[in-house]
């Protein structure tokens, strides 16, 4: 079974045209394979305030965006366009490089209203970051939810409750949103052999087993404990399930992926493992050649 080895605080962070997320500290130096996981809102916007994040590139991972109030449009240099609507899901393999702008909705921008969601960066192994980037996109209409005993969950990507999701991604991920009803209890099945962590994002909960503390790559002298509270994502020991217990109604995500064991460089939107594939990632935008859509 699973314990919390430690406990890691939020804080409050501008993003991209000036919209605030809730984010944890110290993300991608504490556990491999997310590099980020924004909170994005909640936050109510008054008619023509709603902000997104205008033309941007990324390289070398992941960006998972999943709405969970709100309206927003994206557009990339493939000519993809679309929306996201509440309970949508979009996984796009930036891979090896992709320009993007993930905005409000003309519309929600226009009436204003309730945003929040969440984008969270899944890093990729060396051997898949320069690959042909790809959307996954699962519609709240197709997206595997599961409810029962006062327990509902979106499986994001991975399995719960005997419900999985068909998003196909190159390392093992596991994303789980759960709403629980107070004092219920679910019991979450994860491969001993990856690193898990749960951000709480509404009421507490707490993780029901004894801490069997490993060595951490980065100790953070934050005492062990098992309650975990809206605003903390807990990072867990290995084990090959998760007790958790829900202390009052409780939202939040449970996330699990492998150690990945390479070298991250990093600059702005660009992940890869050396400091001459993010200068490469540099002249390779300045240049046009960043995404290249006719390129196979
Ligand atoms: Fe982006």
């Amino acid at each position: 079974m699973r314990g919390v080895i430690e406990i890691v605080p939020t804080h409050v962070v501008r993003e991209g045209g000036g919209f605030m997320v809730r984010r944890p500290f110290r993300m991608g130096k504490v556990m491999s394979p997310f590099l980020l996981i924004d909170e994005m809102g909640p936050v109510d916007y008054g008619p023509g305030e709603a902000k997104g994040a205008p033309w941007h590139p990324h390289r070398g991972f992941e960006t998972v965006t999943y709405l969970l109030d709100g309206r927003m449009r994206h557009e990339d240099s493939e000519g993809n366009i679309g929306e996201l609507n509440p309970g949508d899901v979009q996984w796009m393999t930036a891979g090896r490089g992709i320009i993007h702008c993930e905005e409000p909705h003309e519309e929600f921008f226009r009436t204003g209203g309730k945003m929040h969601g969440f984008q969270i960066w899944v890093n990729l192994p060396a051997a898949n970051k320069m690959m042909k980037p790809r959307y996954q996109e699962v519609p709240v209409s197709e997206s595997p939810v599961v409810e029962q005993d006062g327990i509902w969950a979106r499986v994001i990507a991975g399995e719960c409750m005997g419900k999985s999701s068909n998003i196909d991604t190159k390392i093992p991920i596991t994303l789980i949103h759960v709403k629980m009803e107070k004092d219920v209890s679910l019991v979450q099945q994860i491969e001993s052999n990856l690193n898990g962590m749960i951000y709480v994002f509404g009421g507490e909960i707490s993780i029901e087993n004894e801490i069997r503390v490993r060595k951490h790559p980065m100790p953070f002298g934050i005492e062990a404990k098992q309650q975990i509270k809206d605003g903390e994502l807990a990072l867990l020991s290995e084990g090959g399930e998760i007790n958790i217990r829900s202390k009052s109604s409780s939202e939040f995500l449970i996330l699990a992926g492998p150690e990945l064991n390479e070298p991250i460089e990093r600059y702005g939107p660009f992940v890869m493992n050396t400091r001459e594939e993010i200068h490469q990632a540099v002249l390779d935008y300045q240049n046009g050649t960043l995404a290249n859509k006719n390129e196979e």
